[in-house]
């Protein structure tokens, strides 16, 4: 360290004594001298090195700022503004310590071989988001994200390694220059989930994880001793094996890996609906420990995790988010939540769209047992139970309604609706981890008449742990304008069905079954229970939004190419096997 700065500081012939002590200008920013490519000289002594297990203790929990300087071309391109400090404040008073920044550089790129410069500005709004977020005290990690699918795909046929290899160099000398004089809690990350299937592949992945640690050891500043995370390809805990500790490494290091599992319960495949079973859990076990036992020596992060709330019911979601967090906690895996901006945070009014689970994340983490709301976890079950819930179809009458909730040693503390406390013995009575919400009080909300929505959230507090919650919810079955139209009359895009919401705004799950009687897309799907047969998958056949169902393009174009007409039959919850909870939407072709 001390040899890069004298170095940079003879080469530049600076007086570096005339400016502030804690002036942490980049040097090599200075016009006319970037040809030269000197190391970055710092001014100050503040930086105190941590040690990776330091860094990663210090940074639990984290919350990825995803969807925004990662998006294409640039900043504001996808559903995200620019970055506003409110965000991180927002995120910081919900407990989280660290912010993960990904950052794509493809349209970035001014200049070709061998420099590929980085347009300045851009360097620029990278080092300032960083800054926006060390001045609240938040740790961060940055990386170059979405270039591991365009350029830097090592996997892609006839890529030139040589140039990926340069380029990969070359910005990642830019990149540490820019960032070479940030304080210690700034951590740095090669590459997000960089594709990589056979042994060629992960040896030139292994390449560049070398080349970055070069790169960051060329640029100077304190670079050589920040923390860095490293990775095997596609950064999935299946792939650990192919990872290769970089020769001689200097810096303290972290393994990095991702979890979005089962993938059929993370994004809404094949009608999936239910989380939490004993076999579950130890399938979350059994892949969260593989990764600590091949790393018994290094610190880990999570770097991303989600299962989101457009997709997984409430209950599962929280058994899933107590359960993950709890396992990677046991085992000193500090998590960080992926967060695409409809996920999560509402950036905006920083309202978080599931509090709860946000809350269970932090009680988990504060050492505490959390009481869930219990749900069905058999997948053959015909009938989805959540204690999420209570519904009332419109045409029934109100009656008591029991909910289980799975105490984990607490006590039930209150409920309350909003500011109003309920009273025990006259709105609800309790038996055991049981509740019983009383006809008398359900009845303020829902009778056979009433207006279908959401009518009243009960919130549960227990003894210890995150409270839990309770939507009262009057339902009918939404309805469409039409119900059928040619799938040719859609030729680009997404077809997309206004809807009037009879109850909860949202879809659980879509049967597609052709007028052959054949499932439209995995067939396979014939060998799951009932309430998974046939069923699509979120985002790829359908969507939703405030106000439409939608078929994607990918259901459009599967069936064009089945040449046969279509019906989706949108599922609501409650769901229930023969409930009637569901409407058709017949594509004709
Ligand atoms: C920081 O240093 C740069 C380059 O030496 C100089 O232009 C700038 O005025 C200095 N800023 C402060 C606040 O000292
Ligand atoms: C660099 O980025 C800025 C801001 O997006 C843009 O105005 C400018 O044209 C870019 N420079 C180059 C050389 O592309
Ligand atoms: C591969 O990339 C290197 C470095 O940019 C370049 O010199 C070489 O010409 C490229 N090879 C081909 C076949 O394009
Ligand atoms: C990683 O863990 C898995 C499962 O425990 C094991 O099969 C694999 O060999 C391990 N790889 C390494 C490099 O330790
Ligand atoms: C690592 O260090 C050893 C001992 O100093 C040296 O022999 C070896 O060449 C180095 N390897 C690399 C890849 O730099
Ligand atoms: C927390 O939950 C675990 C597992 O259910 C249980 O063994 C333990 O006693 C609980 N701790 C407290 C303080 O209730
Ligand atoms: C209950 O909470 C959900 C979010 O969990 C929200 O969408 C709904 O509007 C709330 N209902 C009421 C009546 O406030
Ligand atoms: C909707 O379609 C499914 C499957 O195609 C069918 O079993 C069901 O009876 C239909 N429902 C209605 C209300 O037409």
């Amino acid at each position: 360290m001390k040899s890069a700065t004298a170095l940079a500081v003879t080469l530049l012939g600076f007086h570096l004594a005339d400016a502030s002590p804690r002036n942490r200008t980049s040097v090599a920013s200075h016009k006319g001298l970037t040809k030269e490519k000197p190391a970055v000289a710092c001014q100050g002594t503040d930086f105190r090195p941590l040690s990776a297990g330091q860094w990663i203790d210090a940074a639990s929990p984290g919350w990825n700022a995803g969807n925004t300087l990662d998006a294409t071309p640039t900043e504001g391109s996808w559903n995200n503004p620019p970055l506003q400090g409110s965000t991180l404040d927002y995120v910081k008073a919900a407990g989280y310590k660290s912010v993960r920044i990904p950052v794509t550089y493809v349209e970035h790129f001014v200049g070709g071989s061998p420099d590929w410069k980085i347009n300045a500005t851009w360097l620029q709004r990278v080092s300032d988001v960083v800054d926006m977020a060390t001045s609240r005290g938040l740790f961060v990690i940055t990386n170059i994200h979405h270039d591991s699918s365009n350029w830097a795909d090592v996997t892609k046929p006839g890529a030139n390694q040589t140039q990926i290899q340069e380029k990969f160099y070359a910005a990642w000398l830019q990149i540490g220059k820019t960032l070479a004089c940030k304080p210690a809690s700034v951590a740095l990350e090669p590459i997000n989930e960089a594709p990589g299937n056979t042994d060629q592949d992960a040896d030139n992945l292994n390449k560049m994880n070398a080349l970055f640690l070069k790169a960051l050891a060329d640029s100077g500043g304190y670079n050589a001793q920040r923390v860095v995370t490293l990775s095997g390809p596609g950064m999935g805990a299946d792939k650990t094996h192919w990872f290769k500790r970089p020769a001689n490494m200097t810096n303290p290091w972290a393994f990095q890996f991702h979890f979005y599992s089962p993938y059929d319960f993370v994004f809404g495949a094949w009608g999936k609906t239910v989380w939490g079973s004993d076999s579950d859990k130890a399938a979350v076990l059994a892949e969260i420990s593989s990764v600590r036992n091949n790393f018994t020596d290094v610190p880990i992060l999570l770097g991303e995790f989600d299962a989101s709330q457009l997709n997984a019911e409430p209950a599962a979601r929280w058994k899933w988010f107590d359960y993950v967090v709890r396992t990677c906690k046991s085992l000193g895996i500090t998590t960080v939540l992926w967060d695409n901006g409809l996920d999560n945070l509402d950036r905006q009014t920083g309202q978080w769209r599931d509090k709860i689970a946000v809350d269970i994340t932090m009680a988990v983490l504060r050492g505490e047992n959390n009481s869930l709301a219990d749900c069905t976890t058999d997948p053959s079950a015909t009938t989805q139970q959540s204690s999420a819930y209570i519904f009332n179809k419109v045409g029934s009458s109100v009656t008591d309604q029991t909910l289980p909730f799975l105490l984990n040693g607490n006590k039930f503390k209150s409920f309350s609706v909003g500011s109003t406390v309920l009273n025990e013995g006259q709105d609800y009575t309790i038996s055991g981890s049981a509740v019983t919400f009383k006809k008398s009080f359900l009845s303020t909300y829902l009778s056979p008449t009433a207006e279908p929505g959401t009518k009243a959230n009960v919130t549960v507090a227990f003894s210890s742990g995150a409270p839990s919650q309770v939507e009262i919810v009057q339902w009918d079955v939404p309805t469409l304008r039409s119900y059928t139209s040619a799938a040719k009359a859609v030729p680009s895009g997404d077809l997309q069905i206004p809807i009037v919401w009879k109850g909860l705004h949202r879809v659980a799950a879509v049967k597609i079954t052709t007028s052959a009687g054949a499932y439209l897309v995995d067939d396979w799907t014939q060998w799951l229970p009932d309430l998974q047969k046939g069923r699509g998958t979120f985002n790829s056949q359908w969507n939703y939004d405030q106000d439409r169902i939608i078929i994607t393009r990918g259901g459009l174009d599967a069936v064009a190419s089945s040449g046969k007409t279509t019906t989706f039959m949108f599922e609501f919850y409650p769901r229930a096997a023969g409930n009637g909870n569901t409407l058709n939407y017949t594509l004709t072709v």
